[in-house]
């Protein structure tokens, strides 16, 4: 239990980092709030629904739901920094909240939301029926549960995208598409709605990419004009071997070993 916690820091601290912030900007998810909010439209989201947020992040997707929806929006999220962050952030008169909590554990009373979402985090949990569990637990019967998320076929992730990076994408522990269907249906919900945003990713390289370039040109021209070498950080040395890494997530999109899908939940009663 110990190790866990530690994991799920480790897990908010990388989310928190500048290299999460380089790679993914604001939005921590394939699609950025576009996606969010094709998955509003697709739950049917309506003006005063109490909707929560599991790994709310800084609390981009939240803000985002409670304004183009006029919903209540309640961000749960394991990093304090990050909890922090969204109530700082959040501006005046808005409905949407945030709170500190462990989505596996949820800090809310059972069946008072109508919905709920979770954006490219189910891949991260580490018990993920437990998770499911908790938006069963949280919701009122017909409430939906909006999940999108990295999808992976199994083995096909090379070594080195095993580590640090492999997880601040979401990589690591991942499930295939029928895979996210099985856990919400057997953790008590109906699946409406099935989408693949593959493509998504794609765009999210494209940038990647170009910010990368960016950056290592700019590496390029402080080293060569100090005619210094400068001792290398493990976030630079980490970012120069990125652009060949970024190369074989491009491959395993295109062989469709990597994906990103949206799915709806009905809660059965
Ligand atoms: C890829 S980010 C996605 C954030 C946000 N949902 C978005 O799409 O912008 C994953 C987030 O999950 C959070 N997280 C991981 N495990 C968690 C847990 N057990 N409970 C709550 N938050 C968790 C991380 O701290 C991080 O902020």
């Amino acid at each position: 239990m110990q190790n866990e916690a530690i994991a799920k820091a480790c897990c908010a601290d990388l989310y928190q980092s500048d290299m999460a912030k380089l790679i993914m900007g604001d939005s921590l998810h394939p699609g950025g709030l576009g996606l969010t909010n094709k998955l509003g439209r697709l739950m049917g989201l309506q003006a005063g629904n109490l909707v929560a947020d599991l790994a709310s992040a800084q609390g981009t997707s939240a803000q985002a739901l409670s304004r183009v929806f006029h919903c209540s929006v309640l961000g749960v999220e394991f990093g304090a920094a990050a909890v922090r962050s969204a109530c700082n952030a959040a501006p005046e008169g808005s409905t949407a909240h945030f709170v500190q909590g462990d989505a596996e554990s949820l800090p809310m009373r059972s069946a008072v939301f109508d919905a709920a979402v979770c954006e490219c985090s189910m891949s991260l949990f580490i018990n993920k029926a437990q998770a499911v569990a908790e938006v069963a637990r949280l919701l009122r019967p017909g409430g939906k549960f909006g999940l999108s998320d990295v999808t992976i076929e199994p083995g096909s992730l090379p070594a080195d995208l095993e580590g640090e990076l492999g997880q601040v994408l979401c990589m690591t522990d991942a499930l295939t598409a029928d895979g996210y269907v099985a856990l919400l249906e057997e953790g008590g919900f109906t699946i409406t709605e099935r989408l693949d945003a593959s493509g998504e990713i794609a765009k999210i390289l494209d940038e990647v990419e170009g910010k990368l370039a960016a950056f290592l040109a700019l590496q390029n021209m402080s080293s060569s004009t100090s005619g210094v070498s400068t001792s290398t950080t493990s976030i630079e040395s980490q970012l120069e071997q990125a652009p060949g890494l970024v190369t074989k997530v491009r491959k395993m999109v295109r062989a469709g070993d990597l994906g990103y899908w949206l799915f709806v939940g009905e809660k059965r009663p």
